[in-house]
């Protein structure tokens, strides 16, 4: 079978946030590859730049005219090859000529299209026979932050782990009832709830930063004694978003509060300890390496993981490496581009004890490729919320692989240290 590209169709659709967001076709002789790129909102500042600088009708128009008459003729199984032309085409060192998310469409509809090419699906075509490992599902309940509107907690995201879970799908199964429950608390709880959702499909309500971590651990116990697994919880912080530079410190406006650096530590210690939170991401601000491995040091039974932080890059990654600056990181492809920057960044994590954790945007698609590169590369987590469609659309694609995969599929080896 013959996976050679013959040509590529880029189009101008929509994400969940009703922005304008790429969408490429990559048809070989014998296979066809379709992806679409999301969008975040928080962030970090050293991802590399989205569009060139017209928008995503430039980056259209770029892949018409440049980039498909480059690939055309090359083999798509060569996903490194591929990326490597997309590096070259670009020129730049953050993709800001053709755009990251335009490359980002592309490296992902190639990989679709060589599994397509081959009849396989693309977690078998990028991991093998080996790939059999279910990750456990990280869901947002409570949205705060940059992602909410109004008065809400400070914090970004409160987000369940079920991480005593048996099955994929019992695990989701646990993230929608902590999630249910969680809405008729906050019912109970605040006069102005009025059942609104973030883009990620939280739920938004004016309640204070500290309640929400009640609120949630609550849900979280109620659902594990229920389902009789273990259900934990953890939070992003997304402190770049609270931390104010001139000042040098984090900033909760809606908790009316600020922390230097050594505050922040204590406070996420000691949030940790009271809450037993199995996961803290992004407890410090971008730059802050330092404090992310004080932390890591100071603390046990829980992933400290770098989302701004390390955005995707292995350099970035390698520079907390070497301190020991957390033990997890969040993984985004369009932070850095291209699937094989991706995977680098994947394989550095995993030969130093760093859990990827695969990621959603909170501006997102349905595009539901990160479900199979969570299997294909043994990712312990996928950070997808727990519902509205662009993360459903991820879910649901995990539970047909478990399905698929039947007696040979089998929960990720997970441990919160
Ligand atoms: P973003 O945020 O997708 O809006 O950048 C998600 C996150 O910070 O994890
Ligand atoms: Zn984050």
């Amino acid at each position: 079978m013959s996976s050679l590209i013959e040509d590529l169709i880029a189009r101008k659709v929509f994400n969940n946030r009703g922005e304008e967001t790429i969408e490429v076709d990559v048809i070989t002789t014998t296979g066809f590859g379709r992806a679409s790129a999301p969008a975040g909102k928080s962030r970090g500042k050293a991802e590399v730049a989205y569009y060139p600088q017209d928008g995503v009708d430039a980056a259209v128009k770029k892949i018409e005219e440049i980039i498909a008459p480059e690939l055309a003729g090359l083999n798509a199984d060569f996903q490194e090859e591929i990326d490597e032309t997309l590096h070259e085409i670009d020129g730049s060192s953050n993709f800001k000529n053709i755009g990251g998310n335009t490359a980002f469409a592309i490296s992902l509809a190639n990989a679709e299209a060589a599994a397509n090419s081959h009849g396989l699906l693309l977690f078998q075509f990028l991991g093998g026979n080996a790939a059999t490992s279910m990750p456990y599902p990280l869901g947002n309940c409570i949205s705060g932050g940059q992602h909410a509107r109004g008065k809400s907690p400070d914090i970004q995201e409160y987000l369940a782990l079920p991480h005593g879970a048996e099955t994929f799908l019992e695990a989701v199964t646990a993230n929608t009832k902590i999630h249910k429950k969680v809405g008729d608390a906050l019912k109970k709880k605040s006069g102005t709830f009025n059942g609104g959702k973030s883009d990620e499909g939280a739920w938004i309500a004016n309640i204070d930063t500290l309640d929400a971590f009640d609120v949630i651990a609550k849900a979280c116990e109620e659902v594990g004694n229920e389902l009789d697994f273990e259900c934990g919880f953890g939070v992003d912080i997304a402190s770049s978003s609270l931390w104010n530079e001139k000042e040098g410190n984090y900033v909760y406006t809606n908790e009316g509060t600020k922390r230097d650096t050594g505050e922040q530590l204590d406070f996420v210690k000691e949030l940790i300890e009271k809450y037993h939170l199995a996961y803290v991401e992004d407890p410090f601000h971008e730059e802050d390496f330092q404090s992310f491995a004080e932390l890591t040091r100071k603390t046990k039974n829980c992933l400290i993981c770098g989302d701004d932080l390390f955005t995707t890059n292995t350099e970035r990654l390698n520079n907390g490496i070497k301190i020991n600056a957390g033990n997890a990181i969040i993984i985004k492809v369009n932070q850095i581009g291209t699937l094989s920057d991706a995977v680098e960044t994947i394989d550095t994590a995993q030969r130093h004890g760093y859990d990827p954790v695969v990621s959603h945007r909170s501006g997102d698609t349905c595009d539901w490729h990160i479900a199979h590169l969570a299997v294909a590369y043994k990712c312990p987590i996928i950070k997808t919320g727990v519902v509205e469609g662009a993360r459903i659309a991820k879910l649901n694609e995990l539970i047909r692989i478990e399905h698929f995969l039947g007696n040979r599929a089998k929960m990720a080896d997970l441990k919160i240290r």
